[in-house]
């Protein structure tokens, strides 16, 4: 299987924020393996932009040490990286105010793709937003890119909408959710839309439930104070599984073009119930006592004794439309769980009747789509236990590891980041997220959060590495259902 490598067009891209965290871990060692992947043109330049006094070689020197350390690989080409890091310049600007804006004007090219990407708080997109257009660098081939959090409820987010749109149109503006950069979450609109198998068993009639499983082993590391704030609801549930939620949910886009596939998500989550206290489970991570690096437990890591921010959630909810009632869906998503692993898993209705009788028990089957690690498809199917002595039933899995039906290249991993950056340049918006997308989650969000927060809900304490608290398997269990396992 050969990939295809379409080079975007030049651009000049400013990365604010550009010695930051996320620009060392992710954005500049993602743009040079697109560099070395032949995507990037020779012509692009990359600009870092932030606070730090330094120059350009200081610059390199910093960016050539972040691919170095998060490259994903000990063996970088030497000559590539340093026509890599020729591309790139630095300025030291204030957000806020006047310095090093006339210095990145004068870098700046006419004519070719004009990339800003925010990689800093959201509390400065309105000023960098304001600053780009006082400064002549808002023009048709102007775009911006903005990180979550995108507010923390619906206000903020409207007025972080606001801000932008002040100075930007809404075909301007790239909202990343890195979830939809990721090979496998694509692969869910393939799957569905790509089959004639599936779409037509895709509802209520035949799939008894749905889960959507995000799971960690890290726990909240040196991000504390942030998490804290924030919780398992508004750093993944708001964001990352509600756009998981959406793609298995939505009817099918007319056409694969942003604003179709924008629509039908969009739809998905306006029609979304509002989550009963009894159907959340909250949690927050206990220490290991046998954990040998002796990691802390959650509020110890956020310096928070007090604290009653969830590290963990489950949560049943409901669509209200034609497709979807009446089949639940459940979320979970937690840190410092017992395996790294995300899956979406269908799991269809028991047939009619069995012709096998009692004995032959309850099978069901579960289509799994496994998003990290280890990508691939499977389809639990029923078949008779081999060898004589009457009709035994068993599940075995059509298994679709992609690793192993595409070969090594197939299981090449192109990290979100970088599938994303290249969309930008490219002006597709169909992986970013609308500005009223945003502000339907936290519609939906806002009321599960002050619902909580007025009753006075205290998560339920879990230990590090297990599945998560107790009442989240009762949350199924209730139901007559049980999770996945959460297996690596
Ligand atoms: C981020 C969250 O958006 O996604 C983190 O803020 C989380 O808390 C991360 O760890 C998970 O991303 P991934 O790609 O490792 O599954």
């Amino acid at each position: 299987m050969v990939s295809r490598v379409i080079p975007v067009d030049p651009f000049d891209l400013v990365i604010f924020g550009g010695t930051g965290d996320l620009a060392r871990r992710k954005i500049l060692p993602g743009l040079f393996r697109r560099y070395c992947a032949g995507q990037m043109p020779p012509e692009a330049r990359i600009i870092g932009a932030a606070r730090a006094e330094m120059d350009d070689d200081g610059y390199r020197e910093m960016v050539g040490e972040a691919i170095g350390e998060f490259g994903g690989t000990s063996d970088i080409d030497a000559g590539k990286l340093t026509s890599f890091l020729e591309n790139l310049s630095y300025v030291a600007i204030d957000a806020k105010g006047e310095n090093g804006w006339r210095e990145l004007a004068d870098q700046m090219r006419r004519k070719v793709v004009r990339a800003f990407y925010f990689s800093v708080g959201p509390s400065l997109f309105g000023d960098l937003a304001e600053r780009l257009n006082n400064h002549g660098l808002t023009d048709e081939h102007s775009r911006i890119v903005v990180e979550k959090p995108f507010g923390r409820d619906l206000e903020t987010a409207r007025q972080l909408n606001r801000d932008l749109a002040a100075f930007f149109d809404e075909g301007q503006i790239y909202r990343i959710d890195h979830y939809l950069g990721k090979e496998t979450v694509q692969n869910l609109m393939a799957v569905r839309f790509g089959n004639m198998l599936f779409e037509p068993l895709w509802n209520s009639q035949f799939v008894d439930h749905i889960q959507i499983t995000v799971a960690e082993t890290v726990g909240v590391g040196g991000r504390g104070e942030y998490y804290d704030k924030s919780g398992a609801m508004r750093d993944m549930v708001q964001n990352h599984l509600m756009q998981l939620l959406c793609l298995i949910a939505m009817e099918p886009p007319a056409r694969f073009d942003p604003d179709a596939v924008r629509d039908e998500k969009l739809k998905v989550i306006r029609a979304l119930e509002d989550v009963e206290p009894h159907h959340i489970v909250r949690g927050q991570y206990d220490a290991d006592p046998d954990d040998p690096e002796d990691l802390p437990d959650y509020r110890t890591a956020v310096e928070n004794p007090k604290s009653k921010t969830e590290s963990f959630i489950a949560m049943k909810t409901h669509i209200a439309n034609w497709r979807w009632a009446g089949t639940p869906f459940y979320l979970r998503t937690g840190k410092r769980l017992v395996a790294r692993s995300s899956e979406i898993s269908i799991v269809f209705k028991d047939t009619p009747h069995s012709i096998f009788g009692e004995e032959a028990g309850r099978h069901r089957n579960v289509l799994s789509i496994r998003l990290q690690p280890n990508e691939g498809i499977k389809l639990g199917v029923t078949i008779k236990e081999p060898g004589p002595g009457g009709m035994r039933l068993m599940d075995v899995p059509l298994d679709m590891t992609f690793a192993d039906a595409l070969g090594p290249e197939g299981a090449e991993n192109v990290d979100a980041y970088e599938r994303l950056i290249m969309d930008v340049i490219r002006g597709n918006q169909t992986l970013f997220m609308r500005g009223d997308e945003v502000e339907a989650a936290w519609a939906w969000t806002d009321p599960i959060i002050e619902g909580w927060t007025k009753r006075g809900d205290v998560p339920k304490p879990y230990d590090s590495h297990s599945a998560g608290p107790d009442a989240s398997a009762q949350l199924m269990r209730r139901d007559d259902r049980e999770w996945r396992e959460v297996t690596p």
